[in-house]
């Protein structure tokens, strides 16, 4: 169980039994005698950036460092614009990141928060792109969202916009702003990251920045525990219950009613199902 050991100066060291092995996943050390030759590990490429740790779990010689999406906002957040969480949720990743895709939900699921109508009467904007797809609702004149509004007292009237960036399987970039128009507006940077942890349940990261109030650590709270609250206190038990009521079915064989809303999900999921597809093609050849 080298997953269970300690790193350092290179060598792994199972928490179990004692077994060092280096970085190629080689066993070297064995306090029990000899070191065993067949003992290895699988070795998983791996790399650093943006502050997360990427693993590639295809072979090592086939990683491709050039999809990891842009997050390179992560690094200028600061202690008093950036907060980050992270929530087990028993929902199937595909759910989680239809949350993402379809953000009308948040006009009923998230009022006190991020909701306001606004989402609901814009159009999303779907856009395929060579990665995966771009969405962005524009949305003028219209009411504020409560995190954005709360910057602009008095006013009944915004600009606002959200654009999110998919990038497959389960990483997408927000932005999300507004202000009066014709004015400087402030800005939000966000990544929501989807981890599947088998076939009902998510690890899912996600990470704010904003650009205005960046001094204001009363401020910086407030607005923290306004999105925690929301994906915390209402996403995550919306997406369970929603998986509990699918319970181990697939989805697309429940032949869903679909909404003018779920353009962003129904293009992901088909753009997902013919990359598995593509995927698998590309394996059994091998
Ligand atoms: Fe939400």
């Amino acid at each position: 169980m080298a997953s269970r050991g300690q790193v350092s100066a290179g060598v792994i060291t199972c928490g179990y039994h004692g077994l060092g092995f280096n970085e190629t996943g080689q066993c070297i050390a064995n306090p029990h005698g000899a070191v065993p030759r067949v003992a290895r590990v699988e070795r998983l490429a791996a790399v650093e950036r943006h502050g997360i740790l990427w693993v590639w779990l295809g072979t090592a010689e086939t990683a491709q460092c050039s999809l990891i999406p842009d997050l390179s906002f992560l690094a200028r957040g600061t202690p008093l614009t950036m907060r980050a969480g992270y929530m087990h949720t028993r929902a199937n990743y595909q759910l989680c990141v239809d949350n993402i895709l379809d953000l009308s939900h948040a006009d009923f699921l998230h009022p006190a928060s991020l909701g306001g109508g606004a989402a609901t009467r814009a159009r999303c904007k779907v856009t395929k792109t060579e990665t995966g797809l771009n969405l962005s609702w524009d949305m003028k004149n219209e009411v504020p969202l409560p995190v954005i509004g709360c910057e602009y007292p008095g006013y009944e009237r915004l600009d606002l916009w959200i654009d999110v960036i998919w990038t497959p399987p389960g990483i997408m970039y927000l932005e999300a702003g507004g202000g009066p128009p014709g004015t400087a507006a402030i800005n939000t940077f966000n990544v929501h990251i989807m981890m599947p942890e088998g076939a009902a349940a998510t690890h899912y990261f996600y990470c704010n920045v904003r650009n205005f109030r960046v001094d204001d650590a009363d401020f910086h709270e407030h607005v923290s525990e306004m999105l925690r609250d929301a994906f915390e206190s209402e996403d995550k038990p919306m997406l369970e219950a929603q998986q509990l009521r699918i319970g181990d079915r697939d989805v697309d064989q429940l032949k869903p009613m679909l909404l003018g809303s779920d353009a962003g999900p129904v293009a992901a999921r088909r753009m997902l199902v013919a990359r598995i597809a593509e995927e698998q093609a590309n394996q059994s050849v091998q």
